[in-house]
């Protein structure tokens, strides 16, 4: 199948690598022409494990290609895939959808013969409707059929995500074009992964609802931390003991300092708005953005306390700014809440973070940025453990401790185990754990 991608930011990147892995003929199309110079240079404009390997490889197969010219990538194409983005519109949360109206006007003027075009972009109900409108204002001949297939991909695990997908979502209202999206997702079939077709506002929705309900579980089980902290349980043991119950399920039930990224604050938001919007309010929703706004906003308290009360004139040492590890993406990081909390108060923050450094310096004001993460340590007060990244997972804590000024540790992620962090002289802190708990988690079992 020949395949245009419009929109080489993230989402249409990873997956049109993966689509040339399978065998499709692929071209990524960005009007960002620097960003398609550096690809063609085999420079990726993100940090994801395995993408530059796998595209690099697809360039070499002549299956990958990238261009600025959206025209004949799409005249040219069986399958075209709008994966351009669709932030918070400023101001009211709404998912700003000017970029999908944009490709979508321009898409049809290109289009010749049957083509299917499937919105990638996770986009508010109504939105293929929308662009099935624009397609057929604009070009009224045009043989089109307009589908949605949203993606669920992570950051930091997104070619594994593509390629061993739960299922693959399909919002389709038309039976050429569920033929060309069951050919398209063939190569995938030896894993048997479920084909779901369904109507295409189902599948808009579907997406929202998803990340919703993950955002609520991390919500509840952050909720629950602190309610360990306040009666002595252990928040650990208590995700463990509800996640082993089928019903529920075990993932996304770690507590932290708040989910970030660029699509749990997102998402969640314009569910508020769609609700709204259609006279059909979703409380619930609404109390987890409310309650996560609340959590990353009290990790500043937290470190402060942890500091005696008072950091003013404090030197604070920072391990990982990214929302989670093993990308560069800072958007919505609880780091930044923090950091600018902690400034605020009066501390001075040196942070490290293995990916995110470059980001971070244009987001960042007043911060020391360190070499690595005992650079970081150097002269410091206390630590806080932000971002669980492999790198901060062993530690040489008498390193460490011999780097820092004072030894306080606030560990955000539960990485490490109250008793080994005593015993190499730190004061500890972590998350909805009792202090010098020594029974436990599998993970500590396994650890010890
Ligand atoms: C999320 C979804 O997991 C994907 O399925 C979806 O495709 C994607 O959004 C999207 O809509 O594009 P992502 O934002 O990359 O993926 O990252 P997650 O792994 O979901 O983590 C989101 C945030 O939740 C991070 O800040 C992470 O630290 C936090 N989190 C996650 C927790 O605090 N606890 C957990 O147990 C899990």
């Amino acid at each position: 199948m020949r395949i245009a991608m419009i929109g080489s930011g993230y989402v249409g990147l990873v997956s049109g690598a993966c689509f040339a892995d399978f065998g499709h003929e692929v071209v990524c199309v960005d009007q960002d022409g620097g960003r398609i110079a550096a690809l063609d240079a085999g420079k990726m404009p993100i940090f994801e494990p395995g993408l530059e390997a796998l595209v690099t490889e697809n360039v070499k197969g002549g299956r990958l290609h990238f261009s600025t010219a959206l025209k004949p990538a799409v005249a040219a194409a069986d399958v075209v895939f709008i994966a351009v983005g669709t932030p918070s519109r400023r101001g009211d949360g709404h998912a700003d959808l000017s970029f999908v109206e944009a490709a979508a006007a321009e898409i049809a003027g290109a289009i010749s013969g049957f083509t299917v075009v499937v919105t990638k972009s996770t986009v508010p109900v109504g939105t293929g409707d929308k662009v099935e409108a624009i397609m057929r204002q604009t070009n009224p001949n045009a043989d089109i059929a307009v589908v949605s297939n949203p993606e669920f991909l992570r950051e930091g695990a997104a070619i594994e995500d593509f390629k061993r997908p739960d299922r693959i979502l399909l919002g389709v209202e038309d039976e050429r074009a569920q033929a060309v999206m069951t050919e398209i997702y063939r190569p995938l079939s030896l894993n048997a992964p479920p084909l779901l077709f369904v109507d295409r506002r189902t599948a808009e929705l579907t997406k929202y609802a998803g990340n919703a309900f993950l955002a609520m579980k991390i919500a509840f089980i952050n909720e629950m931390a602190d309610l360990c902290e306040k009666t002595g349980a252990n928040v650990q043991d208590l995700a463990r003991g509800i996640g082993l119950d089928g019903r529920i399920g075990s993932k996304f039930l770690n507590a932290g300092p708040g989910y970030g990224g660029s699509c749990f604050p997102k998402d969640t938001l314009a569910l508020v708005r769609i609700g709204e919007d259609f006279g059909s309010p979703v409380p619930l929703v609404e109390t987890v953005v409310a309650s996560n706004a609340r959590r990353k906003a009290g990790m500043a308290g937290r470190v402060i306390a942890a500091m005696g009360g008072d950091v003013s004139g404090k030197r604070i040492g920072i391990l990982g700014l990214t929302f989670k590890p093993n990308t560069d993406d800072l958007r919505e990081s609880p780091a930044l809440t923090l950091i600018e909390d902690l400034q605020t108060a009066g501390a001075w923050v040196r942070a490290y973070d293995p990916e995110g450094m470059e980001a971070a310096r244009g987001m960042l004001e007043g911060v020391v940025f360190a070499h690595d993460e005992y650079d970081a340590a150097e002269g410091v007060d206390g630590m806080v453990l932000v971002t669980e990244w492999n790198a901060f997972r062993s530690l040489d804590l008498a390193r460490l401790r011999g780097l820092m000024a004072k030894p306080v540790f606030v560990d955000l992620r539960n990485v490490y185990r109250d008793k080994e962090m005593e015993a190499a002289g730190f004061a500890y802190f972590s998350i909805g754990r009792p202090k010098g708990s020594g029974k436990g988690t599998e993970r500590r079992a396994a650890a010890e």
